[in-house]
């Protein structure tokens, strides 16, 4: 099986090339060491340590909880594994908006602290301060747009973002704002694609999509939801690419099996 950490090192501005010359970019999340090894192994581009951590490693229901001290861990955890991917960390809720100085504060914190190459932020232009502040101290900034799994609570609802006339041209605005400022690219999450579309080709920087439809310049999923380790999230836009909850249930129950039943270990598993 190939390994692709022999590869040269994916940067923000072979991001950028990657788009100019319209090969898709392939991110996914990841939280810990050895998970992110096997992303790198397989040749994913961007390594996302999302504050969805919060759900599928803690357990909670909304991204909130997870402090900047725990996506530190994660963040710290994945780089070990990393040596060609891109890695970006989410900053946290409560760890950026409305406070420019604490959001750089937690931006050097982050850097400084897990080896990462870049942030990512969500909200437009009610975080524009603070993004120009991070950018300033050379810490590459991805943004985040449409449905930001942050602002929940002001939302009500996790469904599709940006379809009235009017929350679509504020995210068309605020796509271009974030580029102006300097992001290196932004994810769209759960808006209709025809809108994506529109913002990945008058943008300059890559638009990464989830649940954005096909006419974006990537795509990103959460790993346990593709993998199938979490089962309880089926949204339209989630491809299941395994059951990996079913493999893990089938072989601990094997397991269980082999040791009430005395066959493990054997005579040759013992000192
Ligand atoms: O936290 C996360 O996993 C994310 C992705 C859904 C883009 O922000």
């Amino acid at each position: 099986m190939k390994d692709s950490r022999d590869l040269p090192r994916i940067t923000t501005y072979v991001l950028k090339e990657m788009k100019m010359r319209g090969e898709k970019i392939s991110m996914l999340t990841a939280y810990d060491y050895s998970f992110a090894k096997i992303l790198d192994k397989a040749g994913i581009d961007v390594i996302l340590v999302g504050d969805s951590a919060a759900n599928v490693m803690a357990g909670y229901s909304t991204t909130l909880p997870i402090t900047l001290e725990q996506m530190i861990y994660h963040g710290a955890s994945v780089v070990k594994g990393v040596k060609r991917s891109l890695v970006v960390v989410d900053m946290p809720f409560g760890s950026y908006q409305g406070n420019s100085t604490l959001a750089l504060e937690s931006a050097i914190k982050i850097m400084k602290e897990t080896g990462a190459q870049a942030v990512k932020l969500e909200g437009g232009r009610e975080i524009l301060e603070a993004i120009d502040r991070i950018l300033s101290a050379g810490i590459p900034v991805m943004g985040h747009l449409g449905l930001t799994p942050q602002s929940i609570n002001k939302f009500g609802t996790y469904t599709v973002r940006a379809t009235e006339k009017e929350e679509a041209e504020k995210l068309r605005e605020d796509a271009m704002l974030l580029e102006r400022a300097g992001c290196f690219g932004i994810v769209l999450e759960k808006i209709p694609a025809l809108l994506a579309k529109e913002v990945a080709e008058s943008s300059s920087v890559p638009i990464i999509g989830i649940g954005a439809g096909r006419w974006v310049d990537g795509q990103v999923l959460v790993l346990h939801d593709m993998l199938g380790i979490n089962q309880d999230f089926s949204p339209r836009f989630l491809r299941r690419y395994h059951n990996l909850e079913a493999e893990i249930l089938k072989a601990v129950n094997q397991y269980i099996d082999d040791v009430k039943n005395l066959d493990f270990p054997n005579e040759y598993e013992q000192y």
